[in-house]
Formats: structure tokens, C-alpha cells, sequence
């Protein structure tokens, strides 16, 4: 059933404290990869929500939305876009721990189209939104943003439509 699976991926993912930073509870998706039934759950289950959408995009933002957005695009019959950090059509937004950018290329999505943004990690949001900016400046509506895990103790405050792994429980 669909909590078995969420309590499962859950224990696959491997917290490393102080990592980069001190204070900083870094969340390894890398642990998740390994099972296989875990790995194919988290894409089963966007799969599951996506799939009706009417998605044309598959925005991933780097490093690990490189990992989970490919095989979300393809079951769902999405192109996949990658969203680089940093340099060229920078959008600036505000790290956890510093400052950083995205860039993608502008003929990758054209206006009117319906974008997934999907990355591993939300913590402020602060990414998640520059990717929304920039997938707007072209023209693209961003349906929703889908992240494996939220950091709950990051009181962030956001002004877009996102889910976890662990906010399906309750839509589910
Ligand atoms: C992490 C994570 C998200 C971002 C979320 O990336 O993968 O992309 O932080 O943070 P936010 O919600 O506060 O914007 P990280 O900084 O570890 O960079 P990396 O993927 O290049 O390693």
C-alpha cells in the first residue's frame, strides 16, 4: 500500500550530520539508489501522480533532480530539461548555505508548455522557485514542483505548489 512504500523509501535515505556545514543535516539520496524497490517506488509514485497531467516538460534541476527526473519523463511521455546551477540566464536566489544560480537553455521549453519541476531536496524553497522564474520567462506554466524529501525544521515559506514523498501521505 502506499504508506508501506513511503515508510520505505524514508529509511533508505541516509542523514550525515554537519555535512557540508556545520549545523547542516545533509539528507543522501545515494543510500535510496541502492535498493532498487525503494528507488523504483519514489519514481512509481510521481509516476502515479503525473501521469494524467498533461506534463510536455520534465524540469530537473542539478545535481540529483538529474537523477529522479529522467525516468519520471519518460514513463509520463515528458521531455526532460535540465536545469544547471550556476552561470548564463541566471536567476539569483538563496541557498541554505550561500548563494547560487540555475541556467537552461531557452529553446529547451516553449511558451504555453505544462513543466514538472522536480529535484531531491526541498529545504527554503529558495531553488525551487528560481526554477519556476525561469520556466515562466519562457513562456511555461509550471504545473506543480515534486521533491523526494522537505526539511520541516527550514520554516520556509512558499508561494507555489510543491510535494514530497512524505506530504503524498496525505494525499493519498
Ligand atoms: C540542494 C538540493 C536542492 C537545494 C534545495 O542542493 O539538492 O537543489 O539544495 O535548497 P533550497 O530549497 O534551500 O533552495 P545543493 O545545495 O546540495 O547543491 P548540489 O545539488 O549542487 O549538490
Amino acid at each position: 500500500c502506499e504508506d508501506s512504500r513511503i515508510h520505505g523509501i524514508k529509511n533508505r535515505i541516509r542523514v550525515v550530520p554537519n555535512f557540508p556545514k556545520p549545523g547542516i543535516m545533509f539528507q543522501d539520496i545515494t543510500t535510496l539508489l541502492l535498493d532498487h524497490k525503494a528507488f523504483k517506488n519514489t519514481i512509481d509514485l510521481f509516476i502515479e501522480r503525473y501521469k494524467h497531467k498533461n506534463i510536455s516538460v520534465v524540469a530537473g534541476i542539478e545535481a540529483r533532480g538529474f537523477i529522479f527526473g529522467p525516468p519520471i519523463a519518460l514513463a509520463i511521455g515528458a521531455k526532460f530539461v535540465p536545469m544547471r546551477k550556476p552561470r548564463k540566464l541566471p536567476e539569483e536566489y538563496i541557498l541554505e548555505y550561500g548563494t547560487d544560480c540555475l541556467e537552461m537553455h531557452i529553446e529547451a521549453v516553449k511558451p504555453t508548455e505544462r513543466a514538472l519541476v522536480v529535484d531531491d531536496l526541498i529545504a527554503t524553497g529558495g531553488t525551487l522557485c528560481a526554477a519556476i522564474r525561469l520556466l515562466e520567462r519562457v513562456g511555461a506554466e509550471v504545473v506543480e514542483c515534486a521533491c523526494v524529501i522537505e526539511l520541516p525544521e527550514l520554516k520556509f515559506l512558499v508561494n507555489f505548489s510543491f510535494v514530497t514523498i512524505g506530504s503524498m501521505l496525505e494525499i493519498a
